[in-house]
């Protein structure tokens, strides 16, 4: 069916203006100032909304085995919540267990992505490297369209690689035009605290951030971007949540090193007086790595974001229960790491970024949506409300209101990072190729209607 958005203000990341958008056949036909209907074609009023790209979440977990247990959220509850927030596109994990073929791991994961509600690709996870791993990558890099290697500098004993493989990997993602992804920190240094704090008794959830530091966040950013110069290869750098992070990364972009960075919804929001919150589950709910920080560090990523240095945000989805919590119960370092908020990134944002004037809409849009789309080879497909991009659409309405409440959530996760937060500017459709699949709170979205995300390399500059 045809759609005619009306009456709105477009806002991409180069402008806004008042326009009228066609949708037919799931594409962006038309973009005029004036569009006259269509006979039978469905007309939306978007008079004093905005109309801008669905949301491009370069980071989750869904369905995820994660330290014990598993991810609350699977792909149909998790691309749902996205959507509901207006999050029209995802890129997940593929993690092979030990031993496991790269090929039968992205087997799996296709399995666990068929319910999907909103559209998916994935990046491959790097845990090891054989005599296989460069043919294996080669391959779903022809095959599979999987074009980003994620790496994990920290879970010494899980996914934990060292530079020996992180030189190997990079070198090979710089051959082929691949981009490289890294979790930094220096897992060594991170082990050497846990264990000291578990020595001296201290178990409690207050000790997670203190056996992260910044300083383990920087140093492993630092080596990332140096082996990445190296070898010349490109470098994306997830969930930087501190100051040293960010002066690495500009430190290596002033050096013309091609890295830039994500950061995530909650470290821009939330800060380390959580963790010293006198009730357990509530402090352990937020462990996550790296952890959240003191303040200064939040006005550090706001600026970052603001001026380039930081590009995308992200969720890092990989929301736990309060009984998975408890296998931490009697130390921290057994607590799941991973938070969730696949469905508030774009009120946090717009909320805490617009409103406060730290970001402009056009801004919102290019950390939200085109960014990540030019960085994972998805441009201008996506992250572009332009005639021939995919319909991904949402109606955002910049004076309505709403509060934040896990009550409220499509989220499976029994907990909100962001709970009783209450947001100006809220999103009251999404359009996910053409198809309303959100509308005034409701989702209508049939299970396995997202598609497959291959994409190419060599993508253009975030
Ligand atoms: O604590 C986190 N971030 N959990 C999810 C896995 C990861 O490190 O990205
Ligand atoms: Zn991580
Ligand atoms: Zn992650």
């Amino acid at each position: 069916m045809s759609v005619l958005i009306r009456g709105g203000t477009i806002v991409n990341e180069d402008g806004s203006s008042r326009a009228d958008i066609r949708v037919r056949g799931g594409i962006i036909g038309e973009v005029a100032s004036y569009i006259a209907p269509a006979a039978g074609e469905r007309i939306i009023d978007a008079g004093g909304c905005l109309v801008m790209p669905g949301g491009i979440d370069p980071h989750t977990h869904l369905d995820y085995p994660f330290m014990a247990t598993r991810t609350a959220d699977d792909f149909f509850s998790g691309t749902s919540a996205a959507l509901a927030g207006g999050t029209t596109a995802i890129l997940d994990f593929i993690f092979p267990e030990n031993g496991q073929p790269l090929r039968d791991a992205c087997v799996e994961w296709h399995r666990r992505a068929r319910p999907s509600v909103a559209d998916y690709g994935f990046h491959i996870a790097v845990t090891r490297w054989d005599d296989q791993t460069e043919s294996e990558l080669r391959d779903l890099v022809d095959r599979e369209g999987i074009t980003s290697f994620k790496h994990f500098m920290a879970y010494k004993g899980g996914t934990m690689v060292g530079d020996d493989v992180l030189i190997k990997s990079f070198a090979l993602a710089a051959k082929l035009g691949v981009l490289c992804l890294v979790h930094a920190e220096n897992g060594d240094l991170v082990h050497y605290l846990q264990q000291k704090f578990v020595a001296e008794g201290k178990l409690g959830p207050e000790f997670h951030p203190l056996s992260r530091p910044p300083e383990v966040e920087g140093e492993a950013v630092n080596r990332a971007i140096c082996i990445a110069e190296a070898v010349g290869a490109r470098l994306y750098v997830v969930h930087n949540s501190c100051i040293p992070a960010i002066e690495a990364l500009r430190r290596g972009q002033m050096r013309g090193v091609d890295v830039t960075g994500e950061a995530l919804a909650c470290h821009l929001a939330i800060s380390d007086e959580v963790y010293r919150d006198c009730d357990w589950v509530f402090a352990a709910a937020h462990v996550m790595s790296p952890p959240f920080r003191p303040p200064e560090h939040q006005e550090a990523l706001w600026a970052a974001l603001a001026s380039g240095v930081i590009k995308t945000t992200g969720t890092d989805h990989a929301g736990f229960r309060a009984e998975d919590r408890l296998l931490g119960r009697s130390k921290f370092t057994d607590i799941p790491n991973g938070t969730g908020s696949i469905e508030d990134r774009l009120h946090v944002l717009w909320h805490l970024g617009v409103n406060s004037g730290r970001l402009t809409p056009e801004q919102f849009v290019r950390v939200t949506s085109s960014a990540a789309a030019r960085a994972f080879g998805l441009y201008p497909k996506k992250g572009l409300l332009a005639e021939g991009g995919d319909a991904d659409i949402i109606i955002w309405d910049p004076a309505g209101e709403r509060t934040i409440r896990a009550a409220d959530q499509h989220q499976r996760t029994d907990f909100n990072l962001f709970e009783g937060m209450r947001v100006r500017g809220i999103n009251r459709m999404t359009i996910s190729r053409g198809d309303v699949v959100f509308e005034e709170g409701e989702l209508s979205a049939r299970e396995g209607r997202g598609e497959y995300l291959p994409r190419s390399a060599n993508p253009r500059a975030a």
